[in-house]
């Protein structure tokens, strides 16, 4: 897994997506297909990216009962794709099968997600869950851990405690991440590529603020620079 920075291509097509692959060029080697673009353009896009020699981030955030999770990750391995997402609050029996599905390629690396980086603390009780933002990303984390999953998503505000209560090779993949100080209005636990970098993520995930940069190649470069 060559590049840290993997960019969000969240687009509402697939030619819109390739044009923003070309004008990154060689330097960029790592995408996130998410729920918009696989909606919009299909498996063909994540066949295309891949075709190119990019990494693909298949961003499927699945909550689902074990079965379809498994169904799920195997045709994300299938396609070729290098990290696939679970919701880990699906629990610690559809975090294995998950991590089982995966097996047969070993490129791909499960990752669980934890807390949206789209909500504080303040939005936890209307989803029944409390105290924290905090207690609830270590829990799942721990949880994520113990069934072997490769990695977990969480902000980079996370990223630091969890750096030592997981395993040494353990993924930390952090959305949230702006190059400015501007966040967009849907993202609340955010930080720039060097904070997410200092505070042990492996890899950043950033979309609008490369994809919607006045020149998208100078701030990937910028990031890219930032995870050293
Ligand atoms: O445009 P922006 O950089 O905010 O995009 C962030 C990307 O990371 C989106 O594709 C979003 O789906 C994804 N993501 C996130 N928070 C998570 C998990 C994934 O923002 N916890």
């Amino acid at each position: 897994m060559p590049s840290p920075v993997i960019i969000a291509l969240d687009f509402a097509s697939q030619d819109e997506a390739l044009a923003l692959v070309d004008r990154l060029g060689a330097e960029a080697g790592f995408y996130k297909v998410g729920l918009q673009l696989l909606t919009e353009a299909g498996p063909a896009v994540v066949r295309e990216l891949v075709g190119r020699g990019k990494q693909v981030f298949l961003d499927l955030k699945t909550h689902e009962i074990p079965h379809s999770v498994m169904g799920a990750v195997h045709a994300a391995g299938k396609l070729g794709a290098c990290m696939v997402t679970v919701h880990a609050s699906g629990g610690s029996a559809v975090l294995r099968a998950a991590v089982e599905a995966a097996q047969p390629y070993p490129q791909l690396r499960v990752l669980a997600l934890t807390v949206i980086t789209s909500l504080a603390d303040d939005d936890l009780p209307e989803i029944g869950l409390a105290p924290s933002v905090r207690a609830q990303v270590e829990r799942l984390a721990l949880l994520a851990a113990a069934c072997g999953c490769h990695g977990v998503v969480a902000s980079a505000q996370e990223a630091a405690f969890l750096k030592p209560m997981l395993p040494r090779d353990a993924l930390i993949v952090t959305p949230g991440i702006q190059l400015g100080d501007g966040a967009p209005p849907d993202q609340v636990r955010v930080a720039t590529p060097g904070q997410a970098r200092q505070n042990g993520a492996t890899h950043i995930v950033m979309g609008r603020s490369i994809t919607q940069a006045a020149d998208p190649l100078v701030a990937y470069r910028a990031a890219a620079r930032a995870m050293g």
